[in-house]
């Protein structure tokens, strides 16, 4: 079965047909400890949340589940994955069931041993995380000292090992200026595949949103470049470029649509259509722990929620975009408009795209404030 068949579910009298299609990605936050502090970050502000981490055994329990509900591929994230001392464990359980393997780090806590070990089980790729191409600069903004100089260490490391490598940047007011330089920096690691994500602004990057925020100016010129790169560098590097949405005119499939195609477990094993989601009054999460997985991704009341677009009001409602973006980002219409399930405000159509606009304008403008770094307390 291919993720586009409608799942049919056979009841004792009946037979129900949805269009619910199986999950593609599962997105494993395997525990918020980081040793980093970026003020962007999308694990919630709340970090105790993450406590009660899932054991080894719980994943690998949850990682055959996935396989079997059609689950093709798997990110083991954060925080920093590599803080697990058991990922190994995790990781040997999920090339067993012939899960696609992708680690997101930041590769400050990783040795060529570990990583030639993580090979060696077969991990699929890479994806490491660059703050900025200037070491102080990448200081600043995860608030760690020396992280480029082993970043480079960890990049040279993935290609010995022969691993396809994504470098990964969040794009915001204090680096992108060397997007350009950025983009080089990428070539010369080896990466086949870069992607330039404007910060979304919800979880951390919310409370530091002044900190962040970029001119219009200066996101139309960073576009502009990453354009002209993608360009020249065809058949040598793939460009993934997330918007600003602020800037934009139309809003991204946020999670590719609400219970479409992704599954995010957080550390302590909340099934969550996106990270953020916690925040929306009257979801009800499902834990891995309580409920087996195929039950919540059919039939949870959390992925039920804005699954499809019943729940769209207008304008989406009638809109000829409905079924490409889905409304957009179901959190961030909450958080500027109150109501999760408005539009979203980065599309023109919405009431509230002027204000959110405008605001962005502004703050842009103004010198930034201190970042709040993402700790505990
Ligand atoms: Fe997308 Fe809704 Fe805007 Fe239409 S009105 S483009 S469906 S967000
Ligand atoms: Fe929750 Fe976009 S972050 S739907």
């Amino acid at each position: 079965m291919n993720e586009t068949t409608p799942v049919c579910e056979t009841q004792p009298a009946t037979t129900v047909c949805r269009d619910v299609r199986r999950p593609i990605g599962m997105l494993c936050e395997l525990t918020y400890r980081c040793p980093l502090q970026c003020p962007y970050c999308s694990n919630p502000v709340d970090i105790s949340r993450g406590r009660n981490e899932l054991s080894a055994a719980e994943w690998q329990d949850v990682l055959r589940q996935a396989a079997e509900l059609g689950v093709l591929q798997i990110h083991l994230s954060g925080g920093e994955p590599c803080l697990r001392q058991d990922l190994e464990e995790i990781l040997q359980t999920a090339v067993e069931v012939e899960l696609y393997t992708n680690l997101i780090t930041s590769g400050v806590t990783l040795t060529r041993d570990r990583l030639a070990r993580l090979a060696d089980i077969g991990l699929d790729h890479v994806q490491l995380s660059i703050q900025d191409v200037d070491p102080e600069g990448a200081d600043l903004i995860s608030n760690y000292k020396g992280g480029t100089e082993k970043k480079r260490d960890v990049a040279r490391w993935v290609k010995e090992l022969d691993l396809p490598l994504t470098v990964n940047v969040v794009v915001h007011r204090h680096n992108i200026e060397n997007t350009a330089r950025i983009i080089d920096y990428a070539v010369e690691l080896g990466a086949q595949r870069i992607e330039l994500a404007h910060v979304q602004y919800y979880a951390w990057a919310q409370l530091n949103r002044a900190a962040l925020i970029p001119t219009r100016e200066q996101f139309y010129h960073s576009v502009k470049i990453a354009n002209e790169a993608k360009e020249r560098l065809k058949g040598v590097m793939v460009f993934d470029v997330v918007a600003h949405d602020h800037y934009a005119k139309r809003p991204k499939p946020c999670m590719g649509g609400w219970g479409r195609s992704l599954i995010d477990i957080s550390p302590s094993g909340k099934m969550m259509p996106c990270q953020e989601c916690e925040t929306i009054p009257g979801i009800e999460i499902d834990n891995v722990r309580d409920r087996p997985l195929a039950d919540i991704w059919f039939k949870g009341q959390a992925f039920e929620m804005f699954r499809g677009t019943d729940w769209m009001k207008e304008p989406c409602k009638t809109c000829d975009r409905r079924e490409i973006d889905w409304g957009g980002c179901r959190c961030q219409a909450l958080a500027v408009t109150g109501d999760a399930a408005a539009t979203d405000p980065a599309c023109n159509l919405s009431p509230y795209h002027e204000e959110f606009a405008a605001i962005a304008e502004r703050e842009s403008r103004e010198a930034p404030p201190p970042f709040k770094y993402r700790r505990l307390g």
